[in-house]
């Protein structure tokens, strides 16, 4: 016997094999079917799709054989692969030196007529045959040469096909795995820029109370009154927290309050607190542009900053300019500084209001001392109608439980009432 010399190409053959991860896989109908018809066209009782690797052939498709590999150095396609442009034909294996000793001559299947068609690649590598097999012995006239070429040329388009979709569906998942990395990535930028903006929001409430009031109680306070309020009033628990949070800037513009005004133990006279009252337009200037008459004086006077804190792509900060405008008007009309009524004031400065004097009220100012929370109440609800929409009034005595909870943990040193003392 014989073993074939390997094909002059043979690594290049070999890798090419391997990459079309063709070899130990499934039974594969497009194989299968050419291999069935191949036993049919040409009466033969075993038909192979037959790939040679470095020790063995295995058999991608089979029809009349038992097992699905055997030995390279016995694999009658182990010649036929030496010569890809013809196929091998062996009318009697018993009358060739290569394979008279063949065990696969000599025992069963007792092969005498073999003939193969090697399958080609575009790249001329022959990675196996298309091969016809029988115990009797035979031969192909030169039409039957070409039938038999013509179906393993239609055995490489089936590998063919094979690759391209197994390329495709490996591209799809990379560009699954690409979207999904995006996505995460998208999500924790979002997440960076809500956490870099609440930290903004933070400093720069900060900044405004720092002057009178440097434990950020008031501001902390006001806003947990107006998520109570918000969450009475039906607001989900984000629009709750959002709205909060914004009103955290509600004095943001007390940093253009002279100190000799702000701190002033006394009373204010009108004049200081016409100066005072400016507060509440400096507020919506520092956060935000509300139209474009403003957009055009903040982009002139400050730069980059008050650019991307108005940004108008998020809300929280217009919320925040709209409550920092109009935290002080009231109810009836008689507020600053639109003298806006009712429904024309907007709902976050309405509940901030009643959020922002009730702290007020309770806290020590340098003009006051802190009232009791029974007095404080009360004068709330003097102002129901007159100073403060009923509607968010209601909606804070409807949580006063929860109001003396906060009022009770975020107490200041200084606001000790009387009472208390007592
Ligand atoms: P603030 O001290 O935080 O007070 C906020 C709002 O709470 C006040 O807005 C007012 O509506 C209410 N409020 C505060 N204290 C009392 C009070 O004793 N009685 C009643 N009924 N309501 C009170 P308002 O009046 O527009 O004042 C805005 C800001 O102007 C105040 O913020 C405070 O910083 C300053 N301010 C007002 N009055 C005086 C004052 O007499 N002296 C000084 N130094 N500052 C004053
Ligand atoms: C076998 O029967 O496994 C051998 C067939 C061949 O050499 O092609
Ligand atoms: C304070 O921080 O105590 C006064 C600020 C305010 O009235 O909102
Ligand atoms: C905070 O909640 O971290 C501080 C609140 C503030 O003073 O702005
Ligand atoms: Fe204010």
């Amino acid at each position: 016997m014989q073993a074939a010399p390997l094909p002059e190409n043979e690594e290049d053959r070999l890798r090419a094999l391997h990459d079309c991860e063709l070899l130990d896989t499934c039974a594969e109908r497009g194989f299968d079917e050419i291999v069935r018809m191949a036993t049919l066209v040409f009466g033969v009782p075993i038909a192979l799709v037959s790939l040679v690797d470095e020790q063995r052939q295995w058999f991608k498709s089979s029809v009349g054989l038992d097992g699905c590999e055997s030995g390279r150095d016995q694999a009658f396609c182990s010649h036929a692969i030496l010569r890809p442009d013809e196929v091998t034909v062996v009318t009697d294996a018993r009358r060739d030196p290569r394979f008279r000793d063949n065990p696969f001559v000599t025992a069963p299947p007792h092969i005498r007529f073999y003939a193969g068609a090697p399958l080609v690649d575009p790249n001329g590598h022959a990675l196996g045959t298309l091969c016809l097999i029988s115990p009797e012995p035979g031969d192909l006239d030169a039409g039957q040469r070409e039938s038999l070429a013509l179906l393993a040329r239609q055995v490489v388009d089936q590998i063919a096909y094979r690759n391209a979709a197994r390329r495709s569906a490996a591209y799809q998942r990379e560009l699954e795995d690409h979207k999904t990395n995006l996505e995460i990535k998208v999500r924790l930028r979002t997440r960076e820029l809500h956490r870099s903006r609440q930290e903004v929001i933070q400093a720069l409430a900060r900044a405004a109370e720092f002057r009178d009031d440097d434990t950020g109680h008031h501001v902390r306070r006001v806003s947990l009154y107006v998520r109570e309020i918000c969450l009475e009033l039906g607001y989900d628990a984000d629009g709750a927290d959002r709205v909060a949070l914004a009103s955290k800037l509600h004095d943001v513009g007390k940093i253009g309050v002279p100190d000799s005004i702000l701190l002033k133990p006394g009373k204010l006279t009108q004049e200081q607190f016409e100066v005072m009252k400016k507060h509440s337009d400096h507020g919506c200037t520092i956060v935000a542009h509300l139209d474009e008459d403003e957009e055009g004086v903040l982009q002139g006077h400050c730069g980059l900053g008050p650019a991307i804190l108005g940004n108008p792509e998020y809300p929280l900060l217009q919320i925040a300019a709209r409550i920092a405008l109009s935290h002080h008007e009231r109810w009836d009309g008689t507020g600053y500084p639109k003298q806006l009524a009712g429904d024309d004031i907007p709902i976050e400065g309405r509940i901030t209001a009643v959020a922002d004097v009730f702290d007020a009220l309770t806290s020590a100012r340098p003009y006051k001392p802190a009232f009791t929370f029974e007095r404080a109440c009360e004068i709330l609800i003097e102002g129901r109608g007159s100073h403060f929409d009923p509607a968010a009034l209601d909606a804070f005595f409807a949580r006063i439980d929860a109001v003396q909870n906060i009022y009770r943990e975020y107490r200041d040193a200084l606001a000790l009432t009387a009472e208390d003392a007592a």
